[in-house]
């Protein structure tokens, strides 16, 4: 009677651990503690059955001493009774014939060590064994020992079993996120091949997608977007202007100020992009949105739908100031790009007319750090190149950025 209360208590014990601890090995150690402890035997092993290379890992031992068993990163192989479980990714149940046979192959391999072996079966898949020494008593094992030994072998196998799934979902989740990862690759090599291919068409242009991309993603990041958000408007920035693949190449390079026609002409891209993209799963929403109304101005004057400040997303505000501060900085056929003081003086008079002017701020303040070296990369001095930004117009930036946060500005009617 005392025994079976003992047993009754170990397998509550068992239940505990199994249920608490995190740590797999350890609760298999305590595990076989308390078999060990609750039948009075010496030593024993719980080793857990590795179906795809069919052997035997020593997951837990106690007892033994240096020689045997083998320690815990050791491997027994097992021969056929294994290899009936390798077959396809859903394991069969083991038959009788194939739990004997494998109970068999314990023994020989243990040999001489191990008096009792109990194969552990849940849902009649092999998970692994475990394996007793004698009594300390030197008495035989009784059909009620047997029995004892059966019920905490049931936990550990479950122990087991759950612990060989986990690692199989954690496997599976691992293997999703490599594919998840060369997606995002493939989409975002795909997004610069469209950057480069619209970036071709306009021969006065280039590399302007790339760099509309970073600019905008340094404004947002500069706005406190989140990572997975930055990265969205990188894209956005890149694929702007995707609608100009539409757009006739000879209204595109005119090499001087192009006429009201084909100016509406070229007025199309931003629509023609929301329809190019649209139909695109973007791993970042939005995207046909910013590329639709990267020509909008908060006075409401833009186009193509004439939004007002509000109505524009803050996505396509940024994409815009992007956009057009890479025109000013950048030589075109007829005229050649703006120095940096005149960049300032635009944003102050446009600020609230054509620019959101947080986005003029944001885009500011970056460059104001970037000038004065507290941030890396220098994204934007590269860009713009060296001396580009002058000492001389600092003083004037951090002013515009100062009149552009205060409320002031705002009340002095400026927007
Ligand atoms: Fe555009």
């Amino acid at each position: 009677m005392r025994r079976v209360l003992h047993a009754f208590a170990a397998l509550a014990d068992l239940g505990e651990e199994i249920a608490e601890t995190d740590d797999f090995e350890e609760m298999v150690r305590s595990a076989l503690h308390i078999v060990l402890g609750a039948l009075g035997i010496r030593r024993g092993v719980v080793a857990e059955f590795e179906r795809d290379s069919s052997t035997m890992r020593v997951v837990a031992t106690r007892g033994f001493g240096q020689s045997f068993p083998p320690t815990a990163s050791t491997v027994l192989k097992i021969g056929r009774a294994g290899a009936t479980q390798t077959n396809g990714s859903r394991p069969h149940a083991a038959s009788k014939h194939e739990l004997s046979h494998f109970e068999q192959e314990i023994k020989d391999q243990f040999a001489g060590e191990a008096e009792f072996v109990m194969p552990l079966v849940v849902r009649g898949e092999i998970v692994g064994a475990i394996l007793l020494g004698g009594k300390a008593s030197a008495e035989d094992f009784t059909a009620e020992d047997r029995e004892i030994i059966r019920s905490l072998g049931r936990h550990i196998g479950v122990g087991l079993h759950n612990h060989r799934l986990l690692r199989e979902v954690e496997r599976r989740a691992e293997e999703n996120r490599e594919l998840y990862d060369n997606l995002k690759g493939i989409y975002k090599d795909t997004v610069r091949a469209f950057a480069a291919a619209i970036d071709c068409k306009d021969k006065y242009t280039q590399g302007h997608s790339e760099r509309v991309g970073k600019y905008s993603e340094i404004i947002a990041r500069e706005l406190g977007w989140s990572e997975e958000e930055v990265e969205g408007i990188a894209v956005a920035g890149y694929l702007h202007d995707i609608g100009k693949l539409v757009v006739d190449r000879d209204i595109i390079n005119a090499p001087y100020p192009i006429d009201a026609k084909k100016s509406s002409e070229l007025n199309r891209h931003p629509a023609a992009g929301y329809e190019i993209l649209r139909p695109i799963r973007h791993p970042f929403a939005d995207i046909p949105l910013m590329a639709r109304h990267h020509h909008e101005r908060p006075d409401g004057r833009g186009y193509p739908d004439g939004l007002k400040d509000e109505e524009i997303p803050v996505g396509a505000k940024i994409v815009s100031l992007a956009d057009s501060f890479d025109a000013m900085t950048t030589d075109r056929p007829y005229r050649r790009r703006r120095v940096f003081s005149e960049v300032i003086a635009d944003f102050r008079r446009n600020a609230g007319r054509q620019f959101s002017p947080p986005v003029v701020a944001a885009l500011c303040r970056a460059i104001l750090k970037e000038a004065r070296g507290e941030t890396r990369p220098r994204t934007i001095m590269r860009l713009l190149g060296k001396d580009y930004v002058d000492e001389q117009s600092l003083p004037a930036l951090e002013q515009l950025i100062s009149d552009l946060e205060s409320g002031t500005y705002m009340a002095a009617g400026q927007l």
